[in-house]
C-alpha cells in the first residue's frame, strides 16, 4: 500500500532558533504512534538543515532539503550538492518547485539533471509539477503536467521510481488561498498515475505517492486527502504553524 506523506515546505522562512522551536513543538503535538501509514517531513532552509536533523533524532519526523545542484562539487558559487546534504543526514530533496522554475529559471532540462543526480546518489526526490492559471484557463493543464513529468523523469529506469514522490502543485493555488477542488486534484492525480502506468506499468504506478500542494489548510485537508489518488500534501504557509501542520498530518490518519 502507498504511504501517505505530509511534507512541510518552509520556503525562505524561519531562522535557526525559530526552526528548532517549531520542530520541538511538532514533536510534542504530533502523535507518533498514529503514524503507521503516514510519513511526516519538514523542509527547512539549507542553513537550518543540520540542526533540524539533530532535533528530529529519535522521532518519526524526517528532514528534506528544498533544492540541490546537479553536480557533486565544483565552481558553482552559492550552490549545495546532494553529497553535502547526505553527509548531514538529509536524504530527501524537493525538486522542481514552481518558485524554482519561475524565479530561478529552472527548466525541464536542469530538473532532469538534478533528478538523475539525486537518483545516482540514492536520494529520494519530491518532484513538483503543476500548471499556471493561464494554462488551466486555456485547457492545457493535462498537456503541461504530463510534459513536466515526462521530460524530467521518463528516462529513469523503473527500478529508480522507488525513490520518486510526486507533488502536483497548481501554480494558481500556491499561497493564494485558492485551492484546487478535491475533484480537480483527483482528476490530475489519476491522470498522472495513468500516464505512469502507460509508460511503465500499472504495478509501478500504484506504488507512487502523489501529493497535492496549494493552500492546503486544516479546514480542507481531510476532503482533499480523501480522494483515492491523493496520497497526502506538500504544505507551504500552514506548515509554519505547529497546530495547523499537526491538524493536516492528522487529516491523513
Ligand atoms: P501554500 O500551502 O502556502 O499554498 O504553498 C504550497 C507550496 O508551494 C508547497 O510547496
Amino acid at each position: 500500500m502507498r504511504k501517505n506523506i505530509v511534507a512541510g515546505n518552509w520556503k525562505m522562512n524561519l531562522t535557526l532558533s525559530e526552526s528548532v522551536s517549531l520542530i520541538k513543538e511538532l514533536k510534542t503535538k504530533i502523535n507518533q504512534d498514529s503514524l503507521e501509514n503516514t510519513r511526516v517531513i519538514v523542509a527547512p532552509t539549507f542553513v537550518n538543515l543540520f540542526a533540524a536533523t539533530e532535533v528530529v533524532e529519535d522521532t518519526m519526523i524526517e528532514v528534506a532539503a528544498q533544492n540541490m545542484h546537479f553536480e557533486d562539487n565544483g565552481a558553482f558559487t552559492g550552490e549545495i550538492s546532494g553529497k553535502m546534504l547526505q553527509e548531514i543526514g538529509v536524504n530527501t530533496v524537493i525538486l522542481g518547485h514552481s518558485e524554482r522554475r519561475t524565479y530561478f529559471g529552472e527548466t525541464d532540462e536542469i530538473l532532469k539533471k538534478k533528478v538523475e543526480k539525486a537518483i545516482e546518489n540514492n536520494q529520494e526526490v519530491i518532484f513538483c509539477f503543476g500548471e499556471q492559471l493561464e494554462e488551466r484557463k486555456e485547457g492545457k493543464h493535462f498537456e503541461v503536467v504530463t510534459s513536466q513529468v515526462e521530460k524530467a523523469l521518463f528516462e529513469l529506469g523503473a527500478e529508480n521510481w522507488k525513490n520518486i514522490i510526486l507533488a502536483y502543485e497548481p501554480v494558481w493555488a500556491i499561497g493564494t488561498g485558492e485551492t484546487a477542488s478535491p475533484a480537480q486534484a483527483q482528476e490530475i492525480h489519476a491522470y498522472i498515475r495513468k500516464f505512469i502506468a502507460e509508460n511503465y506499468s500499472s504495478e509501478l504506478a500504484e506504488t507512487i505517492s502523489i501529493l497535492y500542494g496549494g493552500s492546503v489548510k486544516p479546514a480542507n485537508a481531510k476532503e482533499i486527502f480523501s480522494k483515492p489518488d491523493v496520497d497526502g500534501g506538500l504544505i507551504g504557509g500552514a506548515a509554519l504553524k505547529a497546530d495547523d501542520f499537526t491538524a493536516i498530518v492528522n487529516a491523513t490518519i
